[in-house]
This record gives C-alpha cells, structure tokens and sequence, in this order.
C-alpha cells in the first residue's frame, strides 16, 4: 500500500488552488521582518513548491514591502502573484505598480461587511461599503482582469448584505472570491452552511473561484478550511507553518496534506508538490525565526516519530500500522548521509543541485570553504546541513557586517569577556571588547562597541539542524536598532559564531529598514487613507 498518489481520477472542477499568504498575512505575525531577498528566496521556494497564487505583500503599506513585492513579480515564475488592497486607489495604484511586471498579476481588494467593522473602524455605513466596493473593483479590472475581492469579516457580518456587496464586486467584474473568516471566530458546519446561502443568493458564483480564508483563534482554521471546500470552494488561502496575524492562518502544508492523504474519500486535489513541504517548512522557519513545534501536523520534528514500544514495533515491521502518511512524501530525507570529509567540488555542487541549489563560480568556492570547515569538525555532512550552510551564504552579501575573529572568555569566577573583529559594508575592520552577564550577552556588546551601533537583543533562539553532539548550531537573533525591529540567522558548529553571525546579520537588516526612510514614508503616507491593515 502507498500514500503517494492516490489512485483516482482528477478532474478540473475537483482542483483546489492553493493561494500562499505567508509573504502577506503571515509576514504580519509578531516580530517577523524579513527582508527583500528572504521574500524573494521564500516566493522562489513557493514556486517549486507548485502553489497557484503568491500574495506577496501589500504594497501601500510601506517603500520596503512595494519593493520586494515588485521583485517577486519580476523575478519568480509560474504562480500568479498577488498584491493586497484596501479600497482606496492609492492602494490599489500601488498594488498594480508592484505586481505589473508578473507574467500573471492578481489584485486583491478588500473591505469589511460586519457591523462591527463598518461602525466601529471604518465608522461609515452599509451605503458607502458598497461604494467603495464597486469602485475599488472596477478600478482594478482597468489594470487586470484577475481580480479578487474579500468581503472582510464576512463570517461575523448579516449574510445578505455580504451576499449584496459580493453581488457588486460580480458585477464589476472580479474573478475571485474570497470569504474570509477574519477573527477566527466560526464553526466548520457555520461556515460551510453560510457558503451555501451565498451560493443560493448569488447564483452567479458558481461562474468564478470561490476562496476561503481563515484564521487560527479557536484551532479551527484548517477544520474550517476543509468545510469551505466541503460547500464548493476550491480556492485556500494559506500560510507555510501556519503563520499569520495572532494564532495564524490556516497551514498550508496541513491542507495540502489532507488532501493528498484523504483524496480518495473527498475527491479534490491540489498541484502542489508535496515533495518540497519539509523544505518549504524549513526555509521559513529559519528566516522568520518562528520555530515549528515539535508535535505540529506534518512538519512537526515528532510527526514521523514513534515513541513507544509497541508503536515502534509495529513501524518495524510494517510502516503503515501507524503511519497514514510517507515521510518522503513531504521530502522528508532527514538523515541521508550526502557527502563526507574528502568529498570534492564537484561532489559538493552535484548534491547541491539534488537539493535544489543552483550554486556556480565564487558562490561555489565560498559554499566549498565553508564545507570543509564543517566536514572537518562533523564526520557526516547530511542534507540537512548543506541547506543550513548555504542558506547562510547566500544571504551572506557585500553590503552586510561581516564577523572576521571572536575570541569570548567565560569561567564561573568572573564576568564573561568578548573581543570582537567585524568587518563593516565599506571593507572597513573594527574591534571591540565588552563585559556581560553570560558569554552571549558579552559577545553581542562587544558587536555594539565595534560597530558603533546600540542594537537590543529582543529574543535569541539556538536549534540543531541535525541530532548528534557534532551538531551544527543554528541561531536566530530578533533585536531593535534605533526603533526597527530586525532579525538574523547564523549556522555554525560553534554555537557562539552561529550567535555572532545572527547579530550581525539583524544589524545589517535594521539598518536597510532604516528609520529614515520609515520617516519618509509616515510623511508620504499622512494623506492616504487611514484604516489599519486588516
Ligand atoms: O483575515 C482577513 O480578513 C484578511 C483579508 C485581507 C483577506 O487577511
Ligand atoms: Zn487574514
């Protein structure tokens, strides 16, 4: 028996697209700012991974988000990328100006149709909602003619009205759409049982794709999810992990999970290709610094363990009698040995691409370097570790602080020492030493006095990339410099070189989000419109 692809029959109408909101949605989670090239890096992965549509952020809100939504449009191929919006036509002019360049630009407009919303935050009425719908879609059909629109809040709204402000958005001409339960508030039969009157009340949506959307505060999101599809929707919008605003978004890799597993009783399937899930998983934890835990569905480290005897046993003896899914069917190859001490250049760039790394020339000679550093202090150099070290590389870039030498005396009689050598973005070497309460802290002072900068270690997280003792150390630093809230990652064998590289990459990626140019933006922005993102 295999779980790999269930034996039935795929018709289109039974397709669900995937709609991936990590890079949006997810992205607004607490303490998650990542870079322009970390979102790019994501969206190339979410590509393979094979999702349909990649919101990729929501241009109006600030010069660094149009910016790397632009470069997701102009750089990642295959799914259509998608720009958020409010109703306004600054946002939705921003929206199209990011995302114009994609071979297949979606806009996504929304405005809410709760009570709640309409008197309390956008303190207008039910009227002018409808205006600004049939406006703000109409203006986004003149740029494209994929559009979709979100009735925000819907699941907490009175559902004619909803179904009157859909019936507009139909009219105007959007493509999509989606119904998003914004709080996290509803139950699978509620929401599916609300799909089915508007599907009664506005006939005329059973000619575009109907979305869901929803949100992770009673643990409901997936389970929600599911009952949305269950009532005819065959779009999902999702985040890797399970990231997003407060408890988070539905899991992607849950629903894709669920579907691929169970196709043959619920009959719907995706194109994704489950085989780049771990990896997806991976790469998004280790840039948003959001740690999976352990016993999280599909992802979790323990979702293919066995802990007890009898469990073990029978794994043993048959995998199925208690596993429903195929670990590498996630791409799940946690402990294949790839490559040993005197594996060459040439062994190295071929595992690479078996990973999915196209790495050439100096990019190539720095990765090898640093492979031969590792594999001196680890007899086995798994996959798992290649893609540590050369995700880390290849965030590692010529305008970013560099770490040269560290040396940190610790002992239990006196306060820890750190003397540090950086290397500045112009090729500049400065030094520094400081004093702390534990090694870390003394290292991280010893970076402020030689870059002259105050960053503040707001968190500091330390994983495994592998089992053993010869692990490799994997560091996530969070801090704030001069009011940005930044976040790095190092891999090293040395917990504390893993550290000094995380700190210093935070401090590069605060300083390129940097307050004046947040100043500019608060000026540019004073006249636009003023509701907070959703
Ligand atoms: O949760 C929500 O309602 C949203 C909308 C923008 C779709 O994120
Ligand atoms: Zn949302």
């Amino acid at each position: 028996m295999t779980h790999h692809m269930p034996d039935v029959r795929r018709e289109q109408t039974d397709r669900v697209r995937i709609f991936d909101t990590t890079l949006r949605d997810g992205e607004q989670s607490p303490g998650i700012s990542l870079n322009k090239q970390e979102k790019v890096e994501i969206a190339q992965q979410l590509a393979r991974l094979g999702v349909d549509v990649i919101e990729a952020g929501f241009p109006i809100t600030s010069p660094g988000d149009f910016d790397s939504v632009q470069a997701i449009a102009r750089e990642v191929e295959g799914p259509v990328i998608c720009g958020l919006a409010r109703t306004s036509f600054q946002d939705i002019d921003a929206a199209w100006n990011a995302i114009r360049d994609s071979e297949r630009p979606r806009i996504h407009t929304f405005i809410s149709t709760s009570d709640i919303h309409i008197e309390h935050q956008l303190q207008t009425t039910r009227d002018d909602v409808k205006g600004q719908a049939r406006a703000a879609v109409a203006h986004a059909r003149s740029y494209t003619d994929d559009v979709e629109f979100s009735p925000m809040d819907a699941t907490r709204a009175d559902v004619d009205f909803t179904a009157e402000v859909i019936r507009i958005a139909l009219d105007e001409g959007a493509t999509t759409i989606n119904v998003p339960d914004t709080v996290g508030y509803t139950l699978p039969q509620e929401y599916a049982a609300m799909f089915e009157e508007l599907y009664r009340l506005v006939p005329g949506l059973r000619d575009v794709v109907v979305s869901v959307h929803c949100h992770n505060d009673l643990g409901l999101a997936v389970a929600n999810s599911f009952a949305g599809l269950g009532a005819g929707c065959r779009q999902v919008e999702c985040a890797v992990n399970g990231i997003g605003e407060r408890a988070g978004n539905a899991s992607l890799e849950e629903i894709v999970m669920l579907l691929r597993t169970r196709e043959a009783s619920v009959g719907l399937w995706t194109a994704a290709d489950t085989r780049e899930i771990a990896r997806t998983s991976r790469l998004v934890s280790r840039l948003t610094g959001y740690a999976v835990q352990p016993n999280k569905a599909i992802v979790g480290r323990n979702a293919f363990a066995h802990e007890s005897g009898i469990h073990q046993d029978g794994v043993l003896k048959d995998r199925t009698t208690y596993e429903i899914m195929d670990a590498t069917t996630i791409g799940l190859e946690t402990n294949a040995l790839v490559l040993g001490k005197h594996s060459g250049r040439h062994a190295l760039r071929n595992a690479l691409q078996e990973l999915g790394f196209q790495v050439e020339g100096a990019a190539l000679n720095t990765a090898f370097k640093r492979f031969k550093e590792i594999a001196d202090k680890k007899k086995r150099v798994t996959a798992l570790d290649l893609e540590a070290i050369v995700s880390d590389e290849m965030r590692q870039s010529p305008s970013a602080y560099g770490l040269e030498w560290f040396e940190v005396e610790a002992s239990s009689t006196r306060a820890p020492l750190a003397r540090v050598r950086v290397r500045l973005p112009g090729g500049e070497v400065v030094e520094g030493s400081f004093t702390g309460d534990g090694p870390v802290d003394a290292f991280f002072s010893a970076i402020n006095a030689a870059t002259g900068r105050e960053g503040r270690l707001k968190e500091y997280h330390v994983s495994a990339v592998t089992g053993g003792r010869d692990a490799l150390g994997e560091v996530t630093v969070l801090l704030e410099l001069n009011g940005v809230t930044a976040s790095g990652q190092g891999v090293s064998t040395d917990i504390l070189e893993a550290s000094g590289r995380a700190y210093l990459r935070a401090l590069t990626n605060a300083l390129a989000d940097s307050p004046v140019a947040e100043a500019e933006h608060h000026l540019e922005r004073a006249s636009a419109a003023s509701t907070p993102t959703p």
